[in-house]
């Protein structure tokens, strides 16, 4: 199989933003703590970069330790009067719902900012990020009335000398950290459940993508929140998520990221014993087993690892083809992977955009050539595409002849980039699927009930896909096994994992 070159040349030439875009990122570099919009203890900044052309395209604030230590203040003090947790389920509903709709409202304006920061499509943006953000508070909002502790008989005790019960009460401050592959999803995402719960918030987007954040905060002021329920702040890791994480006032902290800062949080929460939710890392596996329909599979496969430019901690990173079809899967993911070429993500035909920053280009391009060294074969794409203008553009990238030493096949490249193997059977599949530290998610492709149930059970992660890849429903927890992280998200797991369970006895 020769690599496949562009066939037609194409403009990665970033289009104009709208008068709204450009007007937002006109302001004056804040924070947003107390539904108020606040100047930072101290000049710093961080650029804002259009991942599309490499361009900066305006600031937002580098948030001091004064800044987190005030944010965290406005939360742990709007959490203990009460002002939102005390309120009746049916305000809490109701102003969630109202911050779902000026979201959904306002999904163009949110997508347009989405392209611009991160580099993905506006167009998926719109489809995928907003829509599913708009989602997850409307789920969550429901919540917020459905919290019930239970009454429970007690085991050594008589009945009737007693009377015992659980609350459901909310968590407390929640320091929520979010990176840049979803921002507004994942914003969305870790809000929803601590609000539906009664907590109060510090967010903080990654630093590469804090627009759809700071855009966010002005819904909030507006959905009618009180002050101080949720505050956004943007800044550095190392600084201000550190201090985040490591500040007694602090009760929980929510974190998606890598699994290398998901273990130091982890570390760091065990000072003051907060709870955590971390979702890590994946090198999540793609079955195909003989009986399938290729023309579906295979596009299937390449949809798995080249959505989002593969910047998914879900992607179908590792493509297991049976030994009998294999030379025709990857022949159709080659194919498919064209769907997927890279454009700027204003251009209204892009399915796919540029890498998030400059550090990710490089790291995953290193994979690639790493890849290379080591002796895997480029089926399909294997490097950057061409954009004379700038922008970290990366082809969608099929590596065969590799074997599971390799680093393009154990570690995480959050790029486009797929390894393919062959298989005989189920059990060396379903081995060779668990062999990675990594449990987040996995696809199986075949029309066998028995063969699709089998895998399922065999293969440790926290979801499994059936004939489709990287469907997310907000009903349905989401999590990871081994070191893709701690906890769940979603559904009813995802409300519970922002309550603590209070028993009460009483002696009657
Ligand atoms: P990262 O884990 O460093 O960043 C994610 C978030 O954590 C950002 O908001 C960042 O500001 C914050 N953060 C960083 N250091 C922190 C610290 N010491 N304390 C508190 N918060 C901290 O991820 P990064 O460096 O952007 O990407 C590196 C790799 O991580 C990627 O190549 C990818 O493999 C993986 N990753 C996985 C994601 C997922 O969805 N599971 C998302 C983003 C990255
Ligand atoms: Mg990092």
């Amino acid at each position: 199989m020769t690599p496949m070159n562009e066939v037609t040349t194409i403009n990665r030439e970033q289009r104009a933003y709208s008068d709204a875009a450009k007007k937002f990122l006109a302001r004056k570099p804040q924070l947003f703590i107390n539904n108020e919009w606040v100047d930072s203890s101290h000049g710093a900044t961080l650029d804002v970069e259009d991942p599309s052309s490499g361009k900066i395209v305006g600031q937002v604030v580098d948030a001091s330790d004064r800044d987190v230590d005030r944010a965290v203040a406005a939360a742990r003090a709007a959490f203990d009067d009460g002002r939102w947790s005390g309120l009746a389920p049916m305000a809490r509903e109701k102003i969630m719902h109202r911050l779902a709709d000026l979201l959904e409202a306002a999904t163009d304006d949110f997508a347009e900012l989405e392209a611009i920061d991160n580099g993905k499509p506006k167009g998926m943006a719109g489809a995928v990020d907003v829509p599913g953000a708009v989602s997850q508070i409307r789920f969550m909002a429901g919540w917020a009335s459905k919290i019930n502790g239970e009454v429970i008989q007690p085991y050594t005790i008589p009945d009737g000398a007693f009377f015992s019960y659980t609350r459901k009460e909310p968590v407390g401050v929640c320091a929520q950290i979010v990176p840049w592959n979803f921002p507004l999803l994942m914003a969305c995402l870790k809000i929803a459940p601590a609000l539906a719960a009664g907590c109060t918030i510090v967010l903080k987007p990654a630093e590469q993508t804090s627009l759809t954040a700071l855009r966010l905060a002005d819904l909030i002021a507006e959905a009618g929140f009180p002050a101080g329920v949720v505050n956004i702040i943007t800044g550095n890791g190392h600084t201000a998520g550190d201090r985040m994480v490591k500040h007694p006032d602090v009760d929980k902290i929510a974190f998606t990221g890598s699994t290398e800062i998901g273990k130091l949080i982890n570390r760091n929460a065990t000072a003051t014993m907060k709870h955590v939710t971390l979702e890590l890392g994946g090198k999540s596996p793609v079955v195909i087993m003989p009986d399938v329909d290729i023309a579906v599979a295979a596009p299937g496969a390449a949809g798995a690892i080249f959505f989002n430019s593969g910047q998914v901690c879900i992607a179908g990173s590792r493509l297991f083809a049976h030994r009998s079809i294999f030379d025709q899967v990857i022949e159709g993911v080659a194919e498919a992977s064209a769907f997927w070429t890279p454009r700027a993500s204003l251009d209204p035909e892009a399915h796919a955009g540029p890498l998030v920053s400059k550090e990710q280009f490089d790291r995953v391009l290193g994979y690639i050539e790493a890849g290379k060294r080591d002796g895997a074969s480029v089926a399909v794409g294997g490097g950057a595409a061409e954009a004379p203008g700038g922008g970290y553009y990366v082809n969608p990238t099929v590596l065969v002849d590799v074997n599971p030493q390799m680093s393009v096949v154990r570690e995480e490249i959050f790029g486009p980039v797929v390894v393919a193997q062959r298989f005989d059977d189920l059990d060396e599949v379903a081995k060779a699927a668990n062999d990675t530290c990594f449990g987040l998610g996995a696809g199986i492709w075949t029309k066998d009930v028995g063969t699709m149930h089998k895998l399922a059970s065999k293969i440790k992660s926290g979801t499994v896909w059936g004939n489709c890849h990287a469907v997310i429903d907000t009903a349905l927890p989401f999590g990871g096994y081994k070191e893709s992280g701690i906890g769940r998200e979603q559904g009813r797991q995802g409300i519970e994992a922002y309550l603590e369970t209070k028993s009460v006895i009483i002696q009657l």
